[in-house]
């Protein structure tokens, strides 16, 4: 399953790398390497979210660092 994590300038300007960095310590925390793959977007086209724009197969979210762990434990892990 892919996560798309945008780094275009708004997003990346709000923080995409600690976006990324949070995301790729937990595929490794929990070794799920096989079955998570982390790309970089170019703009969503939704700067004008709140928080970093992130897409899960074909889903929306927007995303501040903060929220990453529970995204992940809530949203990313209950669909694997
Ligand atoms: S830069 Fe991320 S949605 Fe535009």
């Amino acid at each position: 399953m892919d996560i798309l994590v945008c780094v275009g300038s708004s997003c990346h300007l709000k923080g995409s790398r600690q976006v990324i960095s949070a995301f790729t310590q937990l595929i490794k925390e929990h070794q799920l390497e096989d079955r998570l793959t982390l790309k970089g977007s170019f703009c969503m086209g939704k700067c004008s979210c709140k928080g970093i724009s992130v897409k899960v197969e074909d889903d929306f979210y927007s995303l501040i660092p903060e929220d990453v762990e529970k995204f992940f434990a809530e949203t990313v892990m209950g669909r694997l």
